[in-house]
């Protein structure tokens, strides 16, 4: 327990909003305030001669929550959705800093409710705390906002709660860094409330039945590895390039005697084995002459439509009962967790929209989802293509992932990337045989796919996309990822 401590009170703490290191505010010619920013320059419009005056106050900090000021607070929230601002927690203006909060999501916008004395918290169990360059870090995949751990009472208040404890109880500790902090990591899914009755594992008493059955570095690996809950740099940027030599295509041979295999390999290449050498990645589609909803239909049936439903293990075996629908490609534990879903631009006898494929029905069920962000999905993937335009068709492969940690711990997310590979591979396949081009998406948005479904990131979440759609010629696609 924390040690009990008889000095005053500290001074509340309050939230303050700053531009991120790089980042500047000016008065521009037009009488405007602009952010420059990685050589780029964002006008933010006209303001009122208060707000302008403040500017040069963005680089210390603005006080954030408090102020009535509706025309500042509009600043504030224009510079945040561009990602240039972090938020330092302090007890006085130009006083040290508690934290820093660097927002992970465009909409992150810290909050401080009130927190009753005798409310119980503890630490998710997927917060961690790690070094980052010359920092001490605090984040958490369920959180939008990481945190900067700037004064050692922090992280000795951290170490308090590994158990359930009162703001109360916390309160007496002689490191007690204030009730603002418990509340803004609250508010970030950092620290939670057990439910009355919740044992000491806490596992069962942190969110819903979905979360349950993640395991920690699964949640992490999952919310990392994507777009969308992050701000990390990511995508083919060569960060490390300058440090290591790149490993050579073709891997050295080992030294011991080598059995030539051509030899052996002597029979013509069977159908099958064309196929394979037919495959190739399409990134330019024919704007004219569109997929047809009849192939599109072909391909689905082909590759991913359930053949057959069963119970499984035989009884006589002693496990657990599970219902699988077998699809066309292998999937381990018959798992079978990953659906279809289309963002159709162009097809013909289908219209534009975001559709599931509903593989037991063989069917597409329309969901009415947001243009903008059925447009957002379709960019991303032209731009992670290299794309000239937009995908006809682009199917995100979305796990339900309890299908697959309801059975097995530690290595669940690792068994439906693979199955991803399966999948792509598959559909890959068919498409050649079907004379479609295709070509697979290296990451996508988790948090876009969460918007347009309103399912949870942790309970169907998008974890590979592959763009379909009749292609057109062309003997030189570049490399895009
Ligand atoms: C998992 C995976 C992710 C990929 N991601 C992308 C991508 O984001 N953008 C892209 O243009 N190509 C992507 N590709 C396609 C590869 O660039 C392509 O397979 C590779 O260059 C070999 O060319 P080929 O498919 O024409 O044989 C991806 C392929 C795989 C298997």
């Amino acid at each position: 327990m924390p040690s009990e401590t008889s000095q005053p009170p500290a001074p509340p703490a309050r939230l303050f909003a700053r531009l991120n290191p790089g980042v500047t505010l000016e008065r521009n010619a037009a009488g405007g305030l602009s952010a420059c920013f990685d050589g780029r320059t964002v006008a933010f419009g006209k303001f009122g001669a208060d707000v302008t005056a403040r500017a040069a106050d963005f680089a210390t900090g603005v006080t954030f929550g408090e102020d009535s000021d509706g025309e500042l607070n509009e600043l504030v929230r224009r510079l945040a959705l561009y990602g240039l601002l972090e938020y330092r927690l302090a007890r006085a203006p130009s006083g040290p800093d508690l934290i820093v909060i660097e927002p992970q999501m465009r909409d992150y916008a810290p909050q401080m409710a009130e927190i009753d004395e005798d409310r119980a918290l503890a630490l998710s169990r997927f917060a961690y705390i790690r070094r980052r360059g010359a920092d001490m870090v605090l984040e958490s995949p369920r959180a939008c906002a990481l945190f900067r751990l700037c004064d050692p009472s922090v992280t000795a208040m951290i170490a308090h709660l590994s158990e359930a404890r009162t703001v109360k109880e916390l309160r007496v500790s002689a490191d007690f860094p204030g009730v603002e902090l418990l509340s803004l990591l609250l508010d970030s899914e950092i620290l939670f409330t057990p439910g009355p009755g919740a044992d000491k594992a806490l596992r069962a008493a942190e969110g819903d039945d979905d979360l349950v059955l993640w395991d920690f570095h699964d949640l992490l690996f999952h919310s990392r590895s994507t777009n969308g809950r992050h701000g990390n740099p990511s995508g083919g940027i060569y960060a490390h390039a300058h440090l290591a030599a790149l490993p050579p295509a073709v891997r050295p041979s080992w030294p011991g005697p080598a059995i030539d295999l051509t030899t052996f390999d002597t029979a013509p290449p069977s159908a099958f084995a064309t196929l394979l050498r037919r495959r190739c990645s399409t990134r330019a589609f024919d704007e004219r002459r569109p997929i047809t909803l009849a192939e599109v239909a072909q391909l689905l049936g082909g590759a991913a439509r359930i053949i057959s439903r069963e119970r499984a293990p035989d009884e006589d075996q002693d496990e657990p009962e599970l219902e699988v629908a077998a699809r066309p490609y292998p999937s381990g534990g018959a798992s079978y967790e990953l659906e279809l879903y289309l963002a159709v631009d162009r097809c013909e006898g289908l219209a534009r929209g975001f559709y599931h494929y509903d593989a037991s029905r063989h069917a597409l069920v329309l969901i009415e989802t947001n243009e903008h962000w059925l447009t957002a999905m379709l960019e991303d993937a032209q731009f992670a293509m290299g794309a000239p335009g937009v995908p006809q068709v682009l199917i995100t492969m979305a796990a339900r992932f309890g299908r697959v940690s309801w059975k097995y711990s530690g290595f669940a997310y690792a068994l439906v990337l693979k199955h991803v590979g399966v999948l792509m591979q598959t559909l890959y396949l068919m498409a050649t045989e079907m004379e479609i081009g295709a070509c697979a998406v290296g990451v996508g948005d988790i948090e876009l796919f969460a918007k347009m479904t309103g399912l949870a990131f942790h309970v169907e979440g998008s974890v590979g996309q592959i763009a379909i759609g009749r292609g057109v010629q062309s003997n030189s696609t570049p490399i895009a990822d």
